[in-house]
């Protein structure tokens, strides 16, 4: 008894949210200062934006207001249709910016792949073009009639943007590639209103972090760490064979993790087309060469007393120098191309800071060893001495 009605309280309150939030549409309260009728009209699920339109089926053309909210005031807003595709390549865009003198412009670009934004002709005739900003609440606005690309068309794939500044010139400067900016994107039903597709980008974006701190872990931080051990544990007779498991099992452990995040980056690479990072692509094909040799170079190392072992070891020493070398640089190349929030930077400036300090701080150590111990030995191997420096792991 008490269940049930506990269960229709829930459904009653669930039914009114439901209908409330539908009848709730931001958009239907929108009004504008234009004697045209926009029949329709949607809340765009990222970024804030809204759209209405009229659907001249006679005309196969359609007439739209779009309205967001520009990154900053003086960033632009920019709406598009995909004749070919369903991202921003291929896509035929309006963008709107406010010119120098104040008011706000709205151009046609050919969006023809993520590197070729050219403005001029779309694949459709655009009229009635304009623009406008309202400081009250911080939305541009874009009006335009728009000729279908296709005859009797009454479903499209829309794209739409937010940027935060202009160029000098007036070239819309490239917008932020968070979940919101990747996910605005989907088809559009003109006579329903369905909106489908899109997602909110939040899925690309969770694959990118997951690669970043799969990568971080492995060649910013491990692969050093690793570097440290071997570097200034052995100068420790006490450390003998324990430096060289913990080495071992660092850089096996790192080099596991960094392949993880290797493919990751590939998949990444595969799924972003026409976006090339070439630099950090590049480095990271060249630090999993590098560790694979390094990580074989562990088995196939000659026995202490061989005379190829001395260059073993340069060659051992020189590719972990550059492993460490351009893995710290490639998670910088990495962070600029993700832009995480700052925080996210600095902590791993911190980080490598305090490994560079440790590592200094040991650097220090080992020459002060080192010298008292070739005191030690010169005083140990004097003919009159019968001193212990075979024992002395730095002897010769
Ligand atoms: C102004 C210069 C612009 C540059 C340099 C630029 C660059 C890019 C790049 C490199 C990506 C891919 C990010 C990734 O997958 O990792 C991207 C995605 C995207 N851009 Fe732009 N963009 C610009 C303008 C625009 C405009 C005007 C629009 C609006 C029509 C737009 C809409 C989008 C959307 C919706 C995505 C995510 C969906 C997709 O990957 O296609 N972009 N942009
Ligand atoms: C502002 O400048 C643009 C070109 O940059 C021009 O098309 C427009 O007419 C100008 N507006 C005014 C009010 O001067
Ligand atoms: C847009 O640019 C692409 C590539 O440059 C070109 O092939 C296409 O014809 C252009 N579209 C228009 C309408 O000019």
């Amino acid at each position: 008894m008490a269940s049930s009605t506990v269960f229709f309280f829930l459904l009653t309150v669930i039914s009114l949210l439901l209908t409330h939030s539908h009848a709730q549409s931001t958009c239907a309260t929108q009004k504008f200062t234009n004697n045209k009728r926009y029949d329709r009209c949607s809340d765009l699920p990222q970024l804030g934006s809204y759209l209405h339109w009229f659907l001249d089926t006679a005309k196969d053309s359609v007439s739209i207001v779009f309205i967001a909210p520009p990154a900053t005031p003086d960033g632009w807003i920019s709406w598009a249709i995909n004749p070919t595709g369903d991202g921003m390549a291929g896509s035929q865009s309006l963008i709107a910016y406010k010119a120098s003198n104040g008011s706000i412009l709205v151009n046609t670009y050919n969006i023809s792949s993520y590197g070729s934004i050219v403005e001029g002709k779309l694949a459709f005739d655009v009229t009635d073009m304009r623009g406008e900003y309202s400081e009250s609440d911080g939305m541009m606005r874009i009006f335009a009639t728009v000729e279908l690309p296709e005859n009797g068309q009454t479903t499209i794939n829309q794209v739409w943007q937010v940027g935060g500044s202009v160029k000098a010139g007036g070239f819309p400067a490239r917008h932020a590639f968070l979940a919101p900016n990747l996910g605005s994107k989907g088809s559009l039903n003109l006579l329903s209103g369905e909106i489908a597709g899109g997602g909110n980008g939040n899925s690309k974006t969770k694959k990118r972090n997951i690669h970043g701190i799969l990568n971080a872990m492995s060649w910013g931080i491990l692969f050093p760490v690793g570097v440290i051990i071997a570097r200034y544990l052995r100068t420790f007779p006490a450390a003998d064979p324990t430096w060289f498991y913990l080495h071992g099992f660092c850089q096996v452990s790192a080099y596991a993790i960094g392949v993880a995040g290797w493919g990751t980056g590939l998949k990444l690479g595969s799924e972003s087309k026409g976006v090339k990072y070439s630099g950090h692509r590049n480095i990271g094909i060249a630090l999993f060469c590098l560790a694979t040799l390094q990580v074989c170079a562990l088995f196939l190392r000659p026995k202490k007393e061989h005379k190829i072992r001395f260059y073993w070891n340069i060659y051992h020493h020189g590719t972990g120098y550059a492993v460490v070398v351009l893995g710290i640089l490639n998670v910088f190349k990495g962070l600029q191309i993700l832009s995480p929030a700052s925080k996210w930077r600095s902590a791993y400036i911190i980080i490598i800071s305090i490994l560079g300090v440790i590592a200094l701080v040991l650097e220090v150590l080992t020459w002060i060893v080192v010298l008292k111990r070739k005191r030690k030995s010169v005083k140990a191997t004097k003919p009159y001495d019968n001193g212990d420096a075979k024992q002395l792991p730095l002897a010769p």
